[in-house]
């Protein structure tokens, strides 16, 4: 592990290289610990570089076997090589000449999962953001583009598939039992999509015609046995291609294309050129193993990561600072592709709620960055839903702000200008600039500014004048290394609604920029004036949450009623319940705290109702009113002084008095959508299971019993409603026999597949209450289990630590040592790993005193730990800081 970087990055001391290297030539000689890689570098010297400028390789854990230029060896004053760094100082006079490199890894002993390992006896890549360093001495950095030929040989026993970037070129047998495969990509990349995969793996193979009528070969790699399971991965896979082309216009570029799943992967998928490489979860699926959850995420990934063939590998970013320019973008591709396959309110909804659940308390907290930080340490740790979410959040608001035309006719100018380039933030707003004739500059604030505004609005009807006003402010905390804040430009779609439920279309509107439905808030305060309102409104405002921002509005409680039951945008609807939700429940959680009882409130309880039982809405629309805010939700509203205990005692009570209320439409509704026919993984299926599986959870605290949830986890055919059942038995009725039988029941059933038994791993740590602590250390011996696989780590501690509220926050702080001397096992190995699972502590100031101080113990010795990974020193420092 590399223990001794902690170097700072600027984005502002970015500088070209003197050297850019336009073609490499590798030859992989595979063998499971000694693995020789030849590099053969054509360099070139930029125009005015003088020739005495060294050049200065990138190496990590690297071991020099040979070195030549221009097929020379050199003196020992020639070079100087460290497994960090090759830096040759003896170079020819002339601007073209040819460096190789020999180097020798071990693919077995690679457990960080970066540059080349074995999966389960598979050879594979993953080099973004820094691991191609780890195969050969590179200029590693996204601004050099080089063309790639890669031959690779292997043992054919061990390795009959032989896969990298580009097209097959050739194939041969060799000496010894060895094979070989020849690949070029003609593409010029970034070395951080370089892939290689290598192994004994089974494949579906399909095709798709691009619109201008070229085949491409496509083919899902997945582990022997498992083929059936790729199916929906590869339909998801040739959706994207089709939809990629009918609404950005863009169509691939290779003869083929492949996925690879492997089971030991770091992150969801990766990008690589012609051969993305994904975590399996992200790819296998039928309905005894996937839930629907799974099914929509394999969709989203595997489109996201060929959205990426465009936005990433066409056009890559010059820096990593630029992080979001790819992924930002691609995450409001996937999006919106989604939002095309599904139901677009039902998935602008589950995107707000990723959003809040991960992005604001990310903005909230210590490790709050800008989506374009100017300052890293270490890269990998800011592959964050800051980057990720937020970015997508601005480029939908570049949308709102332009309409869609101007948006797509800046999106082609992109593609046309910088296709082949390695691009900044800067090209990607002149593009919206120069399409549209706006200046974006004070808009770019988003791409420089951490922490969410807040916005916060008042109204004033004025009846004799027939005028409303609404008085709109925002405000911006400090957030680390940014004390003082500009206000920024907020695009705030909105409507006002009359007493009859309909729009009413003011006469004119005065203040603030008002173009269409939406106000155009550029000021720290502002007021819009609307003329010719002839009754009192209900504003809805925020609607399709068109900016990433928090809402203090004083809209009493009758219109936030109005509004859960009239307003004509989905999302307005769920944003006005969830408000109203979240009052009573933050209200129950001080009545907890002060020893009383939550008041119920049987409106609200008559409104969940109510909108449970509309046929005419979406079912799984429904079944997002009816699932409450989560603890973690409730948790980041209060913003301080934290409870877990007194947050879940105020849930449950809510959901009680809910459940009881209803329970028995809820038991009519819940046999009504008893599934008939064959599984479906299809939204509208989808949908009525969620609406289902949320009336299970309701109706078993109703009735008090584990029956219904044992009668449906037995006579389940899906795993949709397998899991459900199982979740509401084990942290409903944790200590009954039924939850016992069933967790024995999964485990015979699916005991041989570990990535569904991740599942069981998950319901058992998730379960709430202080006694989890005890279940999950026993777990952590379970045969199936190994802090080494990354979804393992991730379901038993992941899950733990970031959706157990009371588990994980134990009053006495046991969860929290476990979790450091945890991460310190997992820093050893895969320092990636640790660093992300440790972001679970990230808001541990907002816990009331007595936990804050056991987690600050327990971030204080992970901190005063030798040999800490750059990875985690980076993520404690800063949580602490
Ligand atoms: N580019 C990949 C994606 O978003 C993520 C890879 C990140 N890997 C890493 N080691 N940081 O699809
Ligand atoms: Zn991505």
């Amino acid at each position: 592990m590399r223990t001794d970087t902690g170097q700072l990055f600027r984005l502002e001391d970015y500088r070209p290289t003197d050297y850019l290297i336009p073609q490499i030539s590798l030859v992989f000689d595979l063998h499971p610990e000694r693995t020789i890689v030849r590099a053969i570098l054509s360099i070139e010297r930029r125009e005015g570089v003088e020739a005495s400028a060294p050049l200065v390789l990138d190496g990590d854990d690297l071991n020099l076997v040979a070195l030549t230029v221009n097929g020379a060896a050199l003196g020992d004053n020639g070079y100087q090589a460290t497994p960090e760094r090759l830096e040759i100082t003896q170079l020819p006079e002339q601007d073209r000449f040819t460096v190789e490199i020999v180097t020798e890894i071990n693919p077995t002993t690679n457990r960080q999962l970066m540059g080349l390992y074995r999966s389960s006896g598979v050879y594979c890549t993953q080099c973004e953001a820094e691991g191609f360093r780890r195969i050969t001495y590179f200029l590693d950095r996204p601004d050099i583009l080089s063309i790639y030929t890669v031959r690779i040989e292997a043992s054919e026993a061990e390795a009959p598939v032989l896969l990298s970037n580009g097209n097959r070129q050739e194939t041969g047998d060799l000496a010894d039992g060895r094979h070989f495969a020849v690949w070029h990509d003609p593409h010029p990349k970034p070395s951080y999509l370089f892939a290689l995969v290598a192994g004994s793996l089974g494949h579906i193979s399909d095709s798709f015609t691009t619109r201008s009528g070229r085949k491409v070969d496509l083919a899902i790699y997945v582990e022997h046995g498992k083929e059936p399971r790729a199916l929906y991965a590869m339909d998801a896979l040739k959706r994207s291609m089709k939809w990629d082309e009918e609404v950005f216009g863009r169509e691939y570029d290779l003869e083929m294309f492949n996925v690879v799943a492997v089971s030991d992967f770091n992150m969801g998928a990766m990008e690589n050129k012609g051969l993305n490489v994904f975590n399996d979860k992200y790819v296998l699926a039928d309905a005894e193993t996937a839930t629907d959850a799974d099914y929509a995420g394999i969709e989203a990934v595997i489109a996201h990561e060929y959205f990426h063939n465009w936005t990433g590998n066409r056009i890559t970013c010059r820096d990593w600072f630029q992080l979001c320019l790819k992924e930002g973008l691609t995450v409001f591709r996937d999006h919106e592709f989604s939002a095309d396959q599904r139901s677009r309110a039902v998935k602008r909804i589950a995107e707000v709620k990723t959003l809040r659940a991960h992005q604001f308390p990310e903005d909230a907290g210590p490790l709050a960055h800008p989506v374009r930080p100017r300052r890293y340490r270490e890269i990998n740790n800011f592959y964050t839903a800051t980057v990720y979410e937020k970015g997508s959040e601005v480029v939908r608001m570049i949308r709102t702000i332009l309409g869609p035309e101007l948006f797509r006719k800046g999106m082609d100018l992109y593609f046309e200008r910088h296709d082949g380039e390695a691009a900044t933030i800067e090209d990607f707003v002149r593009v919206f600039e120069d399409a549209s004739g706006q200046n974006l500059s004070q808009f770019a604030l988003w791409y420089e500014q951490a922490g969410t505004p807040n916005l916060s609005v008042s109204y004033d009807y004025d009846a004799a004048e027939k005028t409303f006003a609404i008085e709109l402010e925002q405000s911006l905390k400090a957030t680390p290394g940014q004390s003082r804040k500009k206000p920024m430009h907020i695009p705030i779609k909105f409507g006002l609604i009359g007493s009859d439920g309909k729009e009413i279309a003011p006469a004119s509107a005065t203040g603030a920029e008002v173009a269409a439905d939406v106000i155009h808030l550029r000021q720290r305060k502002e007021t819009v004036r609307f003329t010719g309102v002839t009754e009192r409104p209900v504003p809805s405002l925020l609607r399709g949450f068109s900016a990433p921002v928090t809402l203090a509005s004083e809209l009493p409680r009758d219109d936030l009623m109005f509004l859960a039951l009239n307003d004509s945008d989905p999302i307005g609807r769920w944003q006005a319940l969830t408000k109203l939700l979240t009052a009573k429940l933050i209200a129950g959680v001080k009545r907890v705290r002060g020893g009383k009882a939550p008041v119920i409130d049987t409106d609200i309880v008559g409104l969940v109702g109510e909108i449970t039982a509309d046929e005419r809405l979406d079912a799984a629309f429904r079944a997002l009113c009816l699932t409450l805010p989560g603890e973690s939700d409730i948790a980041r509203d209060i913003g301080n002084n934290i409870d877990p205990d007194a947050v879940l005692a105020s849930r449950d009570a809510l959901i009680k008095a809910i459940a009881g209320a209803h329970a028995r439409p809820f038991a009519a509704l819940y046999d009504a959508l008893a599934n008939n026919g064959t599984f479906s993984p299809d939204a509208a299926s989808a949908g009525r299971r969620a609406l289902r599986n949320s009336l299970l959870d309701y109706l078993s605290v109703a009735e008090g019993s584990p029956s219904r949830a044992e009668a449906q986890y037995r006579a389940a055919d899906n795993m949709t409603d397998r899991a459900a059942a199982l979740s509401v038995l084990v942290h409903r009725f944790g200590d009954s026999e039924s939850a016992g039988q069933a967790l024995a029941a999964f485990e015979e059933r699916f005991g041989g597949d570990p990535l569904v038994m991740d599942k069981w791993f998950i319901v058992q740590a998730t379960r709430p209450g202080a006694a989890t602590l005890d279940t999950v250390q026993a777990l952590m011996h379970h045969r199936l289990f190994s802090l080494d696989n990354p979804n393992r780590a991730r379901a038993l501690i992941g899950a733990f630590a970031t959706a157990n509220q009371t588990g994980f926050n134990r009053a006495d702080g046991a969860a929290y040592r476990f979790f450091a001397d945890t991460i310190l096992k997992i820093d050893v190995e895969n320092p990636q790993l640790a660093a992300r699972l440790l972001t679970a502590l990230r808001s541990w100031r907002s816990l009331e005193p007595v936990r804050r101080d056991h987690a600050r113990a327990a971030l204080a010795q992970i901190a005063g730990t030798e040999k800490l990974s750059a990875d985690v020193k980076d993520i404690v420092e800063r949580t602490l800081g």
